[in-house]
């Protein structure tokens, strides 16, 4: 058997997977979700998930990654057929490729936006501009499906260029530029915000001290379900990765580092936007738009500072958006590459191209298909989701499949793969961490996951009256 193709560097692990946790989850949704639920309370919790749920589940999917050193279907076969366990599991890395490929297709189109963005703001078109012609710049965007298919054009083309080279040539190489890149970019924007605004104090009040009423079952839900985004779990995503890493690498502490790395980020981005929100007078909790609207509003009013933070901040987007879509590309392309044999170059691009043609729909339902009510009335359309088939698709792929995709590698893990290959893999644990790792995946991890799967399915009001009923009970 030939050796298997590592990283050339031992670090190379940590950037990879800290490129693919890093992105759109940290720098666009985090300080959103910060805002719409709570503040403090929010980051709160969520740093509490990140750590209960987030760190072992990435230690579990780098041991079976980096046990069998191939794509993640392989990944697991191997790893059931040393446990006698059912091939049937492999299951769930099939069922993460159909997932990462939707996923693929909407991220793309809104790393589109931040690519708009960042021309629109070199070329000064935000100069001047305040909040109404802020929304109606963006509202244009959306509306015009053309400029939207050019940007997600070039974010995949380059998503795809990246890929094509293979993980050494290709995404080591990228990443070594991309990801220190993406933190003197962050670091420079809060230095801004930090000291030219007067309002990093107010800031650091607003993200950490919690209230602690406001945190609700719902923004339990909410902080868990973003983690696993952020972390880019229960997608097979860090599995694969894991099988270039290096023997004498420690899972434990490149885990550490991901969750950290990505933890900090997150924060960072919350630490660069919320004092230049509060020194506008606007509000945090203008949702999705935060970013694209307020903050860019803010920027706007600044001059020529404006321009420059503008453009670089929307730059930090598109990078760091596309290390993680390379990331959502690789799981299937060496897949196609070590279980077929088919050549990478060919398999990268005819995927890429697929992800481009069924990212069309999210694309339209931004404009012309926006009040598709198929399978749906007018008061509630689409199963009752959302209005347009974007809603749909991203109700289904972030909201279920990445917790079920979670719950499955759990059980996988913690129950049916033999434990001496995780004991063998964690072999810088001691015996007391190890066991505590096992329950948390056995139990801990299962249990909180399958509440945000139920949660989700069932919708807020519903989960949330479950929950006060149980806890009726037990009083
Ligand atoms: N973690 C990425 C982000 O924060 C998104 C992602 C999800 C990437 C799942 C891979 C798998 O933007």
């Amino acid at each position: 058997m030939s050796e298997p193709k590592v990283w050339a560097r031992k670090s190379t692990f940590i950037f990879a997977a800290a490129g693919s946790a890093i992105g759109l989850g940290n720098i666009w949704k985090f300080p959103y979700m910060v805002g719409e639920n709570g503040g403090g309370a929010f980051v709160l919790v969520y740093l509490i998930c990140v750590l209960l749920i987030g760190l072992p589940v990435m230690m579990s999917e780098t041991i079976v990654g980096k046990y069998s050193h191939g794509n993640a279907i392989d990944a697991i076969s191997k790893t059931a057929k040393r446990s006698n366990a059912s091939q049937w599991w492999k299951g769930t890395a099939v069922l993460s490729m159909v997932v990462i490929f939707v996923i693929l297709s909407f991220y793309s189109v809104i790393a589109g936006w931040a690519v708009d963005y960042t021309y629109n703001f070199a070329i000064g078109e935000f100069s001047g501009k305040n909040a109404d012609q802020v929304g109606k710049f963006f509202g244009d965007l959306l509306a015009d499906p053309k400029r939207l298919i050019i940007w997600h054009s070039v974010f995949m083309f380059l998503t795809a260029i990246i890929i094509a080279r293979g993980a050494q040539e290709g995404i080591e190489k990228s990443l070594g530029i991309m990801m220190p890149l993406l933190f003197i970019i962050l670091i420079a924007v809060v230095g801004y915000s930090m000291f030219a605004t007067g309002k990093f104090s107010e800031t650091i009040n607003y993200m950490f001290s919690a209230d602690f009423s406001k945190i609700t079952p719902m923004v339990i839900i909410k902080a868990m379900g973003q983690a696993f985004f952020s972390l880019s779990l229960g997608m097979c995503v860090i599995m694969t990765y894991a099988a270039y890493m290096r023997k004498d690498v420690s899972i434990t502490e490149s885990s550490l580092y991901v969750t950290g790395l990505d933890t900090i980020m997150a924060l960072l981005a919350g630490l660069a936007i919320f004092p230049i929100v509060f020194a506008n007078g606007m509000n945090t909790g203008s949702g999705p738009g935060l970013l694209f609207v307020t903050l860019s509003t803010a920027f706007a009013q600044l001059g020529v500072i404006g321009t420059v933070l503008g453009m670089a901040f929307f730059f930090l987007v598109i990078i760091a958006a596309l290390s993680s879509s390379i990331s959502l590309v690789e799981p299937f392309v060496k897949w196609c590459e070590e279980h077929f044999g088919i050549n990478r170059v060919v398999t990268t691009f005819t995927y890429c191209f697929a992800v481009w043609a069924f990212g069309l729909i999210t694309i339209y339902s931004f404009n012309d298909w926006s009040v598709v009510e198929f399978m749906g009335t007018e008061d509630k359309p689409l199963l009752g989701i959302g209005k347009s088939p974007f809603d749909v698709l991203d109700f289904f792929a972030s909201s279920v499949f990445l917790p079920l995709g979670g719950l499955l590698v759990s059980l996988y893990v913690g129950w049916a793969m033999d434990k001496e290959i995780s004991r063998e893999q964690l072999f810088t644990l001691s015996g007391f961490f190890f066991s505590l790792w096992l329950v948390v995946m056995r139990f801990v991890v299962p249990v909180l996951i399958c509440l945000v799967f139920v949660s989700s399915i069932l919708g807020e009001a519903k989960t949330v009256e479950i929950i006060e009923q149980v806890t009726n009970y037990f009083h």
